[in-house]
């Protein structure tokens, strides 16, 4: 049961590899693109073993009058299925699309910014540090990590635009970054703006919180929602229903329950929004939390997880759906 969004009908223009792992798309909406904000995404419908889902995908860049929308997909050995299907697209190809949509919105009232891309985290961030170069009163640095020099896409455009405003990070040759260092690179003014895998997320929301700066400075938006075990398969047990559903290693709980008929609210399926939340009646195992809308403390009790993105690793899972707010 979604939400909002008016889809339309589109084609694929352009495909390319831009690293090892990562594929560029250029997408044309049938009627036309709409004018986007930088941080802005679409979501698109893809088939996943015969099944529609929704994919989101931040728009690369800043909008141009007629040109494209522009995504990147990285392909991840444990996707759920959507970044093969993105892979698979060709020139030509039809799509059902959202028309932009902007929840990490870039806010242009500090004087200083600082920018950190982990991976593919780098998509909405590339228009962010395009829009704020060309603004001579912002001051603007960037921190672009990844695993190799191989797997990051658009270093040579960054490098040119920013110049030593970038420090670019290879965890293969320097080790792991200690997000510490993040504290160096900003003031009381800085806003910050992240987007990486959980892991990066986790240890730079850990270190803001730690220091003494504002909370509200740090903003960031998720990805794909990773979480610290591969995913598995499980059995889902809802007594309310009286039934027992088997989530394959590529299938959501979300999507489990769907497929079944049992209803669940849900909006982002990025694990933003908390509307898909559920009730952990038991479990074995560990609940494997990929969400940002539940606090540390609430992760650590067990009773609630968000069912696009969570599951439960080396174990089972027993569960209410009611919704009944957070
Ligand atoms: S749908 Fe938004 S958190 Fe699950």
């Amino acid at each position: 049961m979604r939400f909002r969004n008016t889809w339309e009908d589109a084609t694929v223009i352009h495909t390319e590899q831009v690293a090892a792992n990562v594929m560029q798309i250029q997408i044309a909406p049938n009627g036309g693109t709409e004018r986007f904000s930088v941080g802005s995404h679409i979501d698109v419908s893809v088939l996943i073993n015969g099944h529609p889902e929704i994919r989101s995908y931040s728009l690369v860049g800043q909008y141009r009058t007629s040109s494209p929308y522009k995504i990147a997909v990285k392909r991840l050995p444990a996707s759920r299925g959507g970044s093969e299907y993105m892979w698979r697209l060709k020139e030509g190809n039809k799509l059902r699309i959202s028309q932009p949509t902007n929840h990490f919105e870039l806010n242009f009232t500090a004087p200083d910014y600082l920018l950190i891309a982990g991976g593919i985290g780098i998509t909405p961030i590339l228009g962010m540090a395009k829009q704020l170069a060309a603004q001579a009163s912002r001051k603007v640095q960037m921190l672009y990590l990844g695993v190799s020099k191989k797997e990051m896409p658009y270093v040579e455009e960054l490098k040119n635009l920013l110049k030593d405003r970038l420090t670019i990070h290879y965890s293969d040759e320097q080790g792991l970054y200690d997000t510490a260092q993040i504290l160096k690179l900003v003031n009381d003014q800085t806003l910050v703006y992240l987007c990486g895998p959980l892991g990066l997320m986790n240890a730079v929301r850990k270190t803001w919180e730690e220091s003494s700066f504002d909370n509200q400075n740090l903003r960031f938006e998720t990805f794909g929602a990773s979480g610290l075990f591969a995913p598995q398969a499980f059995t889902l047990n809802i007594p309310r229903f009286q039934k027992e559903l088997q989530v394959k290693k590529n299938q959501t709980i979300l999507s489990a329950l769907e497929e079944s008929g049992i209803e669940v609210m849900y909006d982002c399926k990025k694990g933003e929004c908390g509307l898909c939340q559920i009730d952990i009646i038991s479990y074995t195992g560990a609940i494997d939390h990929r969400d940002f809308f539940f606090t540390e403390e609430e992760k650590g009790e067990n009773k609630k997880m968000c069912a696009c993105v969570s599951r439960v690793a080396n174990g089972n899972l027993t569960i209410d759906t009611a919704y009944r707010g957070k």
